[in-house]
């Protein structure tokens, strides 16, 4: 089977995540193609089976060039089997889960598109990567009232395991 990932990532943590999903699919015997949403103007569906699109929340919403793929490409994602992974921190804490839902239910009012598979992710603090601006609002929205300091470095919330899980699982019901 031949499987896309399509992914849309702000400071890197995503395309990690999707790069980590790509072995798992090779590994699984497997034909991918690996695609970043911000890289290509056009995405080709030919001979594709099934879909894994992952993408990053920044101020409530994924990138707008993902967004604006899933959008674009809504009737071959519907043609096929597809898997959505929503990256977000709030997907951390078993109180953010909530709102990391809502992310999910906006994206797919926006894009008029509703994948068959999705799974909350939990993301990343890189400090090392943001700028004054995205500090504060990592400090003082995102992490407000938490006992994380984004200033003490990076750090990674991501459950690998579980996100190997739910991407062998998806395998499983469309190969
Ligand atoms: C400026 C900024 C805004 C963010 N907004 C949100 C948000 O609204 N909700 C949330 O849960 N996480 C938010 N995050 C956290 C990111 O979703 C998280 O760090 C994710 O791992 C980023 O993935 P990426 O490196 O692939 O872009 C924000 C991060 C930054 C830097």
């Amino acid at each position: 089977m031949k499987v896309l990932i399509l992914y849309g990532t702000v400071e890197g943590h995503t395309g990690k995540i999707a790069n980590f999903v790509t072995d798992q699919v090779r590994e699984a015997g497997h034909e991918v193609a690996l695609v970043d949403t911000d890289d290509v103007a056009q995405i080709s569906f030919e001979g594709v089976d099934a879909v894994i699109l992952a993408a990053s929340v920044h101020q409530r919403r994924h990138p707008k060039n993902f967004e604006a793929s899933v959008s674009a490409h809504r009737e071959d994602l519907r043609a096929r089997k597809t898997l959505m992974l929503s990256v977000s921190l709030n997907a951390a804490f078993p109180e953010g889960l909530e709102e990391a839902g809502e992310y999910l239910t906006e994206m797919k009012m926006r894009t008029n598109f509703t994948p068959d598979h999705e799974m909350l992710v939990a993301g990343a603090v890189r400090t090392g990567h943001y700028d004054y601006f995205a500090m504060q609002v990592v400090r003082h929205v995102v992490l407000r009232g938490r006992d994380v300091d984004p200033e003490a470095g990076e750090h990674e919330f991501t459950d690998w395991d579980a996100v190997g899980a739910q991407v062998g699982a998806f395998l499983e019901t469309t190969g």
